[in-house]
């Protein structure tokens, strides 16, 4: 690891986050750690919030392992289900709930002996038509196998537009489920982050914390900073060349950035192959020893270039911040045309990524 790029990790913001968005009593918070938590690094993320949270969420079974060898105990729910039948086999050894959202999946389980079942939460479609049986056909699930509410069985839905608080798509998915969890008297989760701060009334039995609790926003019309939540990633790389340049001379691949005047460009060692969005046009924000500077022309595979002529004394080996705590990710994703999801979890694996340490009494 001797470039110095890295995504730095900060446990103490994750559970800050998690805390901050954690719905009152009854509700319960599951984590949400698929896709490497974001990015973030799956088992530094479930051993950050090891002691505070019950229960974690991943999108397939092939993510559950690597938390099982790391130590963690806690239940995992499966956001996908079993994507064949061999996931039903595992799902009750390894401490999994299967979110159900199909037939063949439920054929698949329903052929196991009951004691090797795991336990089965049920999807319903409430209105994204993305996974999930529609409320007609869970309601006639639950009546032809009635062994499932024999289990401990919960009604999970998604909402298509909870970033968008006034968009009245969530109140059509609110009633659309309601028809079923309500008749059901099953315990329900919903909730996603946005949902969960905008709309606390779905938070139900279980609500699913994903980018908020990275310190992204999850809501459209608002920053991280205004919902009290703090950068968990710090994308970080350092200066790997310094050049004068003269006005009119331009910048990197295809010439997309000329000098309005004499100036001074840093070359940072990082690029797309890492992670960092080739979408940034010059204009994107990085901090430089703490300073706001921007790019200037295209995104390389290992490089990106920055003006830094307005920065003091900027020198080889400096540190150059790409989001996290000084540069909003939200920020950076808006450049890109993105969402901070897609920056994060893009985050490539030749970043390393290195845990923060809790200081002492800190
Ligand atoms: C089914 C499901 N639940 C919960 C989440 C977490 O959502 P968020 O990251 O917006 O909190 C996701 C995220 O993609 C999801 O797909």
């Amino acid at each position: 690891m001797s470039r110095q790029t890295r995504a730095i990790i900060h446990p103490k913001a994750l559970q800050a986050n998690f805390s901050r968005l954690q719905p009152s009593l009854p509700s319960r918070a599951i984590a949400v750690i698929k896709a490497d938590a974001y990015g973030h690094g799956a088992v530094n993320v479930a051993s950050a919030l090891r002691d505070r949270c019950e229960c974690f969420a991943v999108a397939i079974c092939d993510e559950v392992h690597p938390l099982r060898e790391a130590g963690i105990t806690q239940p995992v729910v499966v956001l996908e289900g079993p994507h064949d039948k061999q996931d039903c086999v595992v799902a009750k050894s390894s401490n999994c709930i299967l979110v159900v959202h199909n037939q063949v999946q439920l054929e698949w389980l329903s052929e196991l002996p009951p004691q090797h079942r795991p336990v089965i939460w049920l999807k319903v479609d409430s209105g994204m038509h993305r996974l999930g049986f529609s409320v007609q056909e869970a309601a006639r699930v639950l009546a032809e196998n009635s062994w499932l509410t024999e289990q401990p069985c919960v009604l999970v839905t998604h909402f298509a537009c909870a970033d968008e608080p006034d968009n009245p798509f969530n109140a059509q998915q609110i009633e659309q489920f309601n028809q079923i969890a309500v008749n059901s008297g099953l315990p329900v989760c919903m909730a996603n982050s946005a949902a969960t701060l905008a709309h606390p009334e779905t938070s139900g039995a279980w609500c699913r914390l994903g980018i908020g609790m990275y310190g992204a926003t999850p809501l459209a019309n608002e920053t991280a900073k205004a919902l009290s939540l703090e950068a968990a990633m710090t994308l970080q790389a350092e200066v790997i060349g310094l050049h004068r340049i003269k006005k009119g001379e331009s910048v990197g691949y295809s010439q997309t950035w000329f000098a309005d005047r004499d100036s001074v460009i840093a070359t940072v060692g990082i690029g797309y192959a890492d992670g960092y969005p080739r979408h940034c046009p010059s204009g994107t924000p990085v901090i430089v020893n703490g300073h706001r500077a921007a790019l200037a022309g295209r995104v390389s595979m290992d490089m990106i270039t920055v003006d830094v002529t307005d920065i003091p004394e900027v020198s080889l080996q400096d540190k150059v911040e790409l989001w996290g705590r000084q540069l909003p990710v939200d920020e950076v994703a808006a450049w890109a045309g993105t969402i901070s999801y897609e920056l994060t979890t893009r985050v490539s694996t030749r970043v390393p990524r290195v845990l923060e340490q809790i200081s002492e009494g800190a």
